[in-house]
């Protein structure tokens, strides 16, 4: 039973508020949970609720607090709550609008997410177990994907491409793959220095670095993945990309990376050639949200070679995944919970991913807290992929070292994506 609701205003990493929220149960035990935030947000995500004014930059959580209190909090409150869905579905009626407009997908994911963690509580199973029944999967813990250059809208504003990830794929065990990662981060930090006298931070703890060329990147990763002593690809370490195109498109099909003009063709024939010359395994958001064609004729050419991610594509919602995939859009699925606003909404676009053999990957944001849901939601899910930003900064090592405590206290799960339950085909 849920005694009471409570909220707060805190601090996301970037300096901006959003909103906490407490469930207390009857049994005096407090279920936490805080939402994040986007910056490079796709089109058609839910709706995050800013008050409008100069506190923050127009970006205050007074109003989403108002309503948990005078709002959600009638209605949880004094309840006992049997499952998920019922808390979700409350949340939805409560709303009354498509996308959480009304009361704020920032509101209703921290709700939603205090709820599992109150209802996993109240079970006695620990939150990734049962996140993973709900989903009727096997868990596993996932690659971590380490966002180690930063670009795009995170980083100084030169370097189009948003994210460059590395992936230790070939390690032996979770905590193997992390130390990988973090040698590789300080590796390449030694070197930009080096190299460039300095390196600043993006949004999610990687490089930034002042360089306007993905190859020139792509050159440094290569070379710090080899000084740390890994090998690469599925011998060693993988590369991943965000492109996050919405940034660097401008209509039409037509897009600008590093000052060069390209159409939708002949970014995808770049791409092939990056494919062709370093070991990417993964590109996000190769295209824009809405050049239908780009995504389509690019997953034609290279889906049987790397894995196509839709983020800004899919936001997290089954119409769009289930258009995307019956069109040939893409073999993978981004998964952000506050995208769609509600736990339940994110377990959906998982099960339609797994029924279309969409490989799918769990993710973070730009903005975080210290909340490790989504570490929970990847073992879960069991779908082999999270991407918490760099081995470094508060914010994402809340996320990976979560990550390393399930490794030890559920000995049992398996690591890697040999276990995932969604391979791409
Ligand atoms: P965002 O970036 O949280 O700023 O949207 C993450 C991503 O694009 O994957
Ligand atoms: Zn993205």
């Amino acid at each position: 039973e849920i005694a009471d609701v409570r909220g707060r205003p805190i601090l996301d990493s970037r300096g901006y508020p959003t909103i906490e929220v407490d469930l207390i149960l009857a049994d005096g035990t407090i279920a936490r949970a805080s939402a994040p935030a986007g910056a490079s947000t796709g089109a058609h995500e839910a709706v995050e609720l800013r008050d409008e004014g100069a506190a923050f930059e127009g970006r205050g959580v007074t109003h989403a607090l108002r309503i948990l209190h005078t709002e959600i909090r009638p209605l949880l409150r004094m309840r006992a709550w049997n499952d998920l869905d019922e808390v979700d579905h409350a949340l939805a009626a409560l709303d009354a609008t498509p996308h959480f407009a009304r009361l704020g997908a920032n509101t209703a994911v921290a709700t939603s997410i205090a709820a599992c963690r109150a209802l996993a509580h109240t079970q006695q199973v620990p939150l990734h177990r049962w996140l993973a029944q709900l989903l009727d999967t096997a868990p596993a813990l996932p690659v971590p994907h380490f966002n180690i250059i930063n670009g795009g809208a995170h980083g100084r504003g030169e370097l189009d491409f948003q994210e460059f990830m590395i992936a230790p794929v070939a390690a032996a065990d979770l905590e193997d793959a992390i130390r990988i990662g973090a040698e590789v981060y300080h590796t390449l930090g030694r070197q930009l220095r080096r190299r460039h006298g300095t390196t600043g931070l993006g949004d999610e703890g990687g490089f930034a670095p002042p360089i306007t060329d993905p190859e020139v990147v792509l050159d440094h990763l290569v070379d710090a993945i080899a000084a740390a002593g890994y090998g690469f690809g599925s011998d060693g370490v993988s590369i991943a990309i965000d492109a996050a195109a919405n940034h660097f498109h401008h209509g039409d099909g037509k897009y600008t990376v590093n000052g060069t003009d390209y159409d939708r063709d002949s970014l995808s024939q770049y791409y092939q050639s990056l494919i062709d010359e370093y070991p990417i395994h993964l590109i996000e958001d190769p295209f824009a949200e809405d050049d239908d064609l780009g995504w389509k004729r690019f997953h034609a050419r290279a889906g049987h070679r790397i894995q196509i991610v839709g983020d800004d594509l899919y936001v997290t919602d089954v119409d769009r995944i289930r258009y995307g995939a019956d069109h040939g859009y893409s073999n993978a699925v981004l998964i952000k919970p506050n995208q769609v606003g509600t736990v339940t909404g994110t377990l959906n676009a998982l099960r339609l991913a797994r029924a279309r053999s969409m490989t799918a990957m769990v993710s973070h944001r730009s903005g975080e807290t210290l909340d490790t849901f989504v570490a929970d939601l990847a073992v879960g899910a069991g779908s082999g992929q999270l991407k918490a930003g760099a081995p470094a900064r508060g914010e994402r090592i809340a996320k990976y070292n979560h990550l390393l405590y399930l490794a030890e206290t559920d000995p049992s799960l398996p690591y890697g994506p040999a276990h995932s339950t969604a391979q791409a085909g």
